[in-house]
């Protein structure tokens, strides 16, 4: 993996400047048209995040009512309520996905496609969801062995559905949480570990992200648990790759993740797209 280093450097000197217009970047931006323009209901897209809503609100309000039992029992809880709401999310996801922002998605997948390189021959989705940027990856590099893992069952299914119908022999699937002692992959044997939009259950206790922001120790001991599989399975001169959107401003979001247990910072890009919220890609190696 090439570090992000050339494109990188291309948006520091100009942020807003896009993804360039190459082959690779065009056929991400096909395919995903081809598998999302068939889910564009804008009606159906209000009404599924109307219920994700008041059902993420209801597991907010579960888990605040067992706060007496302390944090491992709330995680518990989450952990369980992540599965459930993204099961129900399962078959909707696509919908979410092409009614949502995602032109942003697109050029985060496209840097990633950019920086692969030949030796890089394994490559694991974390949290991949119903497999999209999977397949769309898949289908660019057909010499190389793509893996992905979702907490979901409901998701994972959806990603096998889509695999076949894409014809990708070169991908494979399985249910798994970031957290999980047993997974079915060789320590040591992965070039690229990729999260995009992945890294959720946390966000559903209360007042939990506000203590990680305050305490860097709670923020170490959540890096450590959600990273550690990465951090057995890939090569030593493997590349974790972590992308995703922070609800800061441009100016406020250099700090990001620059504190990862076995891992350094190794570059960053920040795609500063909607004032509020920025988009990024960093890219980390095991120290
Ligand atoms: C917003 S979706 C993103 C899916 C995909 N990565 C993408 O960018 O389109 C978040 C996904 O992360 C999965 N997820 C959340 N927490 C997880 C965990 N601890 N382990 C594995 N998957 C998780 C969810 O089930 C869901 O499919």
């Amino acid at each position: 993996m090439k570090q992000l280093v050339e494109l990188a450097d291309e948006y520091e000197a100009n942020p807003r400047k896009r993804i360039p217009d190459t082959s690779k970047a065009r056929a991400i931006r096909t395919y995903y048209e081809w598998e999302l323009l068939p889910f564009r209901d804008i009606k159906k897209y209000e009404s599924v995040k109307e219920r994700y809503i008041r059902d993420k609100n209801e597991a907010i309000r579960r888990i605040e009512s067992l706060e007496h039992l302390g944090r491992r029992k709330q995680f518990a809880e989450a952990k369980k309520l992540t599965e459930c709401l993204n099961d129900e999310v399962g078959e909707n996801y696509d919908l979410t996905v092409a009614c949502g922002i995602w032109e942003t998605d697109i050029t985060l997948l496209s840097i990633l496609a950019e920086n692969l390189d030949d030796n890089d021959r394994l490559i694991v989705d974390c949290g991949c969801g119903t497999g999209l940027d999977l397949n769309a990856l898949a289908l660019l590099f057909p010499d190389k062995k793509f893996i992905g893992y979702d907490i979901s069952t409901e998701q994972i299914d959806a990603a096998k559905k889509r695999t076949s119908r894409s014809g990708n022999k070169n991908v494979g699937l399985f249910v798994g949480n970031h957290r999980d002692d047993f997974f079915p992959l060789e320590p040591n044997s992965v070039d690229v570990m990729y999260f995009k939009h992945a890294t959720w259950e946390e966000e559903f206790i209360p007042g939990y992200m506000e203590e990680i922001r305050m305490d860097k120790s709670a923020r170490f001991r959540l890096m450590q648990s959600r990273y550690k599989n990465a951090r057995r399975l890939l090569k030593d001169d493997g590349t974790l790759v972590l992308m995703g959107m922070i609800n800061l401003p441009l100016d406020k979001c250099r700090y990001i993740s620059s504190l990862m247990p076995g891992f350094e910072r190794t570059n960053s890009i920040f795609l500063d797209e909607h004032k509020v919220i920025t988009y990024y890609i960093a890219s980390y190696q095991k120290t």
